[in-house]
């Protein structure tokens, strides 16, 4: 653009400095961009912008426009200092009409005057508050033309709006990363392998086994049923490793269809295929620096398990479109509950991949093989959903005691759980009791037991419900059939069925 010459020259240029700053979030690089602006526009010859420290309240140069190190050394910098500091205290424009030796006191060698250049020296302020000064060197005729001082004022404006804004996003961003660090410290606390609950031997050894690789790079293979608890233990892993304060990404092989799982990993550039609108992050690098959870990896399609590989062993990734390799820093940790030797045979399953990953194996038992726990997880999650529900239930009758450590727990922990869960939703008392149970636990000797707080009427009531719904069952809801099997008349059951409310309906057509 050319000099200034008229107000329509001065509106662009205040036009283009506002563009720059709101396009640009670096505002070290705006500053100087707006600084060569008014070197173009008003012959600027060096500029200065002094901002206070928001933590320490000292003054620093944040831009030295044209200034050389020889310069900071030299008397005009004095001269600077001095006019920096009127302005502060003033809060008005200081000008100097020539840069020559004398200027505030300040005596000058002849190689830093500057013939027909003068310095201007404008408050930056932010509502009351002074929080810093532009100088400028330009010549004679800007110093004393005062629509170029208003130009210049306007363009401290700009500037103190723009330090606001970064003041507030700096707040908004430091209160973010507060946020952050507590939950991960919640995240640290909730994952923390003291918080996993089971007493076995099996369980210690899945503990020490945890401990021992935390600290390495190691690849984990967690295998084990569904419900064991296998994601519980990559937290752990992550948690209790030096990568704690780093992501901890999961994802899940299984659910991801296969023609996406190569991008959720490995991300894609923009333009890689026809929906690829921008570039994408993957997994991996999202988890750089920390550690990558591939739940159910014996689901991984083949075409991805060569690309997985080849990641483990170069450790690096390329994006979907992407031309060159970026180096990730990834601690992988895989589970499944398939029977991947199985799938090694088979050929669903590649065996290089497979030794890759099975560096370090940690096997979680099932509950079935670990009963002496059963009765400490469900206390743990009595306590939690009594909490979670504000009820006041404190114990387990013996009867439901004896249902839940006589079960065999097909669903592991997870099943676990959630029978707790329902038990506690269901229950009326301060005691779980055996009704409180599903109906999957109860099994006919038991329900033979005499019941804590029912009447003999009631317990041979549920009993004889019991028998002819299972007799409903097994014959999907056909009374005759049903009958037939507990040696009785269709007329009886007829009767039963009707006086024990039961709706015979809803057997109809299962098994
Ligand atoms: N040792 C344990 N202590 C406390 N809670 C546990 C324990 N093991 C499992 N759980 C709980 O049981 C539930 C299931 O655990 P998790 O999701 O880790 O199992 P999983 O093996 O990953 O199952 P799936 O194969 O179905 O994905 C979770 O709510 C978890 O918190
Ligand atoms: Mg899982």
């Amino acid at each position: 653009m050319a000099p200034i010459e008229n107000s329509i020259d001065q509106l662009q240029l205040l036009h283009s400095i506002s563009s720059l700053l709101t396009t640009s979030l670096n505002l070290k690089d705006t500053l100087s961009s707006i600084f060569s602006l008014l070197e173009d526009h008003i012959h600027l010859k060096k500029g200065v912008l002094i901002l206070r420290d928001n933590y320490t309240d000292e003054y620093y140069i944040e831009i030295g426009y044209g200034l050389t190190e020889k310069d900071r050394r030299k008397s005009v910098f004095k001269v600077l200092e001095i006019l920096t500091s009127k302005v502060l205290e003033s809060n008005q424009v200081e000008r100097i009409s020539e840069v020559k030796s004398g200027i505030c006191n300040v005596p000058m060698d002849s190689d830093e005057e500057m013939p027909g250049y003068g310095i201007v020296c404008l408050p930056i302020v932010l509502g009351e508050e002074n929080i810093g000064t532009l100088s400028v060197f330009v010549p004679q005729t800007t110093v004393d033309v005062n629509d170029r001082l208003g130009l210049l004022s306007t363009v401290c404006l700009l500037i103190a709006q723009e330090i606001k804004l970064k003041k507030m996003l700096e707040i908004e961003k430091e209160a973010l990363r507060r946020e952050n660090v507590l939950l991960r410290d919640e995240l640290k606390d909730k994952y923390n392998i003291h918080n996993m609950i089971g007493n076995s031997s099996s369980m210690h050894q899945v503990y020490e086994s945890i401990i021992q690789v935390a600290n390495s790079n190691a690849t984990v293979l967690i295998r084990g049923e569904s419900g064991t608890g296998k994601e519980l233990v990559a937290h752990a892993i992550h948690y209790t490793s030096p990568r704690s304060t780093k992501p901890f990404i999961k994802i899940n092989c299984g659910a991801i269809p296969e023609s996406l799982i190569e991008s959720e990993l490995f991300g894609y550039e923009k333009g890689a295929f026809t929906d690829a609108h921008d570039t994408k992050v993957g997994k991996f690098e999202l988890a750089n620096g920390g550690t990558i959870f591939l739940d159910e990896i014996g689901e991984l399609a083949p075409a991805v398990q060569v690309k997985l590989l080849r990641v483990l062993q170069e450790k690096e990734i390329e994006r979907v479109g992407g031309l060159k390799p970026i180096k990730v820093n990834v601690r992988v940790v895989t589970a499944t509950n398939r029977d991947l030797e199985s799938e090694l045979v088979s050929k669903r399953f590649r065996e290089d991949l497979y030794y890759r990953l099975n560096v370090f194996p940690i096997f979680l038992p099932s509950l079935k093989d670990r009963k002496t726990d059963v009765l400490l997880l469900a206390e743990h999650f009595l306590d939690k959903f009594s909490r979670e529900n504000e009820k006041q239930i404190t114990r387990i009758s013996s009867l439901a005691i004896d249902l839940l450590t006589s079960y065999q727990w097909p669903g592991n922990v997870r099943e676990l759980e959630n029978c707790i869960e329902r038990a506690v939703l269901v229950c009326r008392t301060d005691t779980i009791q055996a009704r409180d149970l599903p109906p999957t636990l109860q099994r006919s000797d038991t329900s033979l037991s005499v019941s804590e707080d029912l009447t003999y009427e009631e317990m041979v009531n549920n009993f004889e419900r019991e028998l002819i719904i299972d007799a409903l069952k097994k014959t999907r809801g056909n009374k005759s059939k049903a009958a037939d099997m507990l040696k009785t008349t269709q007329r009886i059951i007829g009767y039963k069925i009707s006086t024990l409310q039961i709706d015979y309906n809803k057997y109809k057509g299962r098994v």
